[in-house]
């Protein structure tokens, strides 16, 4: 076998990641993201491990889907069967991964019933089973785990304590419980805890911090405040795609440089995914592009009556073309 060699220790100090969101983070998304400012670690969005596991496997698996430019990339996955998590990360570790990513940390309601994502946090056995599987079927490959500090109160410590004994590559803290959706503000001060309790228990499990980060200023004082490793950004995308470009000011990008970063994308989508995915998920991102301008507001209304890019296309030209 291989030996390990995990991506995650060869990243600068502090890293940025971009956060696995579904029906956000595809690889379409993903270039247009790397084409304005790459992030140092990419993930897919969340895949079901019994869902690769099954018959409707093609349902899934198209969440897998990534370019080669957009290593180190890692899968994230989420299920409740240690076995279909030993096969997903075989499968992952043969389509060329840098690293598989567990979800403990998902709190909607019709998953958390299946006893899947944050409701681990509560049953650690199954946890560890879990994790022990994915090591199995990912071999060589590192596995980390992405996850919050509580499910219905916060159990930092336990919870945090109880994983870095697992031996993980990484460790995503998000500083919410479960309960909390992310309608609260993220908690850096627990971040800041989980980051010292590694320090005790003498493990080197990178930690990242996540929640709230909106620009890489921000991010950088929250390294220097909390120590973590490194910062994963989730929904700050969607206000900026230049996020990770530390050349550029948002303020600075002009109308026509969105519109065509839009254009490409809605291209890309239908070119990617065909039938796949239907059009309309296209739709909640004309605001991370159209917006802050004069006129947005009624631009994205237009748009948002479009079915495919060719209309999405006409809609912007007559705009530019006014
Ligand atoms: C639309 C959307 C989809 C998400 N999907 C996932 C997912 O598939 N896997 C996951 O671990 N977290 C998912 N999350 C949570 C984010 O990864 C992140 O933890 C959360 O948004 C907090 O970070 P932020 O404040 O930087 O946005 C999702 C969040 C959003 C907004």
């Amino acid at each position: 076998m291989k030996s390990k060699r995990s991506f995650w220790k060869e990243l600068p100090s502090p890293f940025w990641s971009l956060a696995p969101m579904e029906d956000v983070t595809d690889t379409v998304f993903r270039q247009i993201v790397i084409s304005c400012g790459r992030p140092h670690v990419l993930f897919t969005e969340f895949t079901s491990v019994e869902g690769l596991d099954s018959e409707g496997k093609e349902k899934v698996s198209y969440r897998l889907k990534y370019e080669t430019n957009e290593h180190p990339i890692v899968a994230q996955i989420w299920g409740t069967t240690p076995e279909a998590h030993f096969k997903a990360a075989s499968l992952i570790r043969e389509l060329g991964f840098d690293g598989v990513d567990i979800n403990m940390g998902c709190p909607v309601k019709k998953i958390v019933k299946q006893g899947a994502c944050s409701a681990l946090i509560e049953n650690h056995e199954l946890a560890r089973e879990i994790v022990v599987a994915t090591k199995e079927g990912a071999k060589n490959l590192p596995v980390s785990v992405k996850t919050r500090i509580g499910f219905k109160r916060r159990v930092t410590k336990e919870w945090a304590g109880f994983l870095l004994s697992l031996g993980l590559d990484a460790l995503t803290i998000h500083g919410r419980i479960a309960a909390e959706m992310s309608k609260t503000p993220a908690n850096w001060e627990e971040i800041g805890k989980v980051v010292r309790l590694r320090n005790q228990m003498g493990v080197d499990t990178p930690i990242v911090g996540n929640g709230d980060v909106m620009n890489l200023l921000q991010a950088q004082e929250l390294v220097d405040k909390y120590r973590v490793d490194g910062i994963m950004f989730g929904r700050a995308i969607f206000k900026n795609p230049w996020l990770f470009n530390s050349a550029v000011n948002i303020a600075d990008i002009g109308v026509s440089t969105k519109l065509d970063l839009l254009r490409r994308h809605a291209l890309m989508f239908e070119e990617t995914w065909g039938c796949l995915k239907n059009f309309d998920l296209m739709k909640k991102f004309f605001k991370v592009y159209v917006s802050d301008f004069a006129g947005s507001s009624d631009l994205r209304n237009t748009l948002m009556n479009c079915k495919n890019s060719n209309e999405v296309i006409s809609v912007i030209d007559l705009y530019i073309n006014r």
